[in-house]
């Protein structure tokens, strides 16, 4: 037997398998809260047996979504929707997370759906380490004072508090995809000249005091991880060296978990999909920084899974639109690998 359906522990957090739901914006709330919409999909892939759902992108700030039908974490009153869907997803035996995100130059006025109808893409309100718009077609944003930087790091303070409050499981904060973390730390998007741009050191700050908030934030036993574009695909981008040199770093501050995506950063960037075509960098960053990783990617058959997992590539994957397909994934799965997964009594003439 293989480890893909063995537990894993991370701090007090203690996953029943290794199949991850990866985070994935449902684009379903009004002003941020969770909506029935939520409360039907998660659940349904607790009750498919996923050791770890994640949920998706979740903004510390109003004007940090990716778009108005974000989840969000930004006001108080969030919590209890929150709170109340972390709960019925437990009770089928998943564990729970949150992705922690602020959108920065991404940030769009309109649901996704309307992107191809609008003549300039993005929002007024967008703020970023530098005036950069993402594309040709895109506004530029604002360029973040030091005010304004204490002021989102704020933000992120206040969502730690509200997901501890809310009871999940893990928190992941959202470093990748071009989003405003990711922001900070690529060199094509960063280009200040105080203490938060140019050097290495300098870029990452703006993430390793977020690490630090968050650490003062939330309980020793809840584990944090983050989630991070290895590399941007781009010339004079951020690179894989760099993700090593990072992950040192946020291992010494207390980061349980690296999620490894890629790319996202530019329009120009040369990203292709294939199967487990972000794996290496999971098996490359945990083999030199002995950091626990997650991969994702293009992750589509229980072989594929055990695999990465068995052969020590990474010690949890993430799976993303196969879960859309299919939220009983991981019953499926086992049932295949020759397991009796543990079936819900009211499946089990199915199975
Ligand atoms: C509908 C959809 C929404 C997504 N939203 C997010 C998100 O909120 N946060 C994130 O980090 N990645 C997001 N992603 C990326 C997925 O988490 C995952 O990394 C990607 O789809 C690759 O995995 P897959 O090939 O298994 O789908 C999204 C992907 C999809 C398809």
């Amino acid at each position: 037997m293989g480890l893909l359906y063995t537990e894993f522990k991370l701090r007090g957090t203690t996953l029943r398998n290794r199949l991850v739901m990866s985070p994935m914006c449902m684009y379903s709330s009004q002003n941020g809260y969770v909506s029935d919409w939520h409360m039907v999909h998660y659940p349904s892939r607790a009750v498919g047996g996923a050791g770890l759902i994640i949920l998706e992108a979740t903004a510390v700030e109003e004007r940090g979504r990716i778009s108005p039908l974000d989840l969000g974490i930004y006001r108080d009153e969030h919590t209890e929707g929150l709170s109340r869907l972390c709960k019925l997803c437990k009770e089928f035996g998943a564990k729970v997370g949150i992705q922690l995100a602020h959108a920065g130059r991404k940030a769009e006025s309109y649901p996704p759906w309307e992107r191809d109808k609008v003549k300039v893409r993005g929002t007024k309100d967008a703020i970023a380490p530098s005036s950069i718009p993402f594309g040709k077609n895109w506004l530029p944003p604002r360029e973040a004072t030091l005010e304004d930087i204490k002021e989102i790091q704020n933000s992120y303070r206040l969502a730690f508090k509200r997901a501890v409050e809310a009871g999940f499981d893990l928190i992941e904060i959202h470093a990748a995809h071009g989003y405003l973390i990711h922001e900070f730390l690529s060199p094509l998007t960063n280009k200040r000249e105080d203490s938060y741009g140019g050097s290495f050191e300098n870029r990452v700050r703006f993430l390793i005091e977020v690490v630090r908030i968050a650490r003062k934030e939330i309980p020793d036993n809840i584990p944090l991880s983050v989630r991070i574009s290895a590399v941007d695909y781009v010339e004079g981008g951020w690179t894989l060296e760099e993700s090593i040199e990072l992950v040192k770093l946020l291992k010494e501050e207390g980061v349980d978990l690296i999620d490894c995506s890629s790319g996202r950063i530019s329009e120009e960037e040369g990203f292709v999909e294939y199967p487990g075509h972000q794996v290496p960098f999971a098996e490359e960053i945990r083999k030199k920084t002995d950091a626990r990783t997650m991969a994702v990617g293009v992750i589509r058959t229980y072989e594929q899974a055990e695999e990465i997992i068995s052969n020590g590539r990474a010690d949890l994957v993430a799976i993303g639109r196969e879960f859309l397909r299919d939220p009983y994934l991981p019953l499926r799965w086992a049932k295949q690998a020759g397991l009796k997964p543990e079936v819900p009594r009211q499946y089990i003439r199915a199975w």
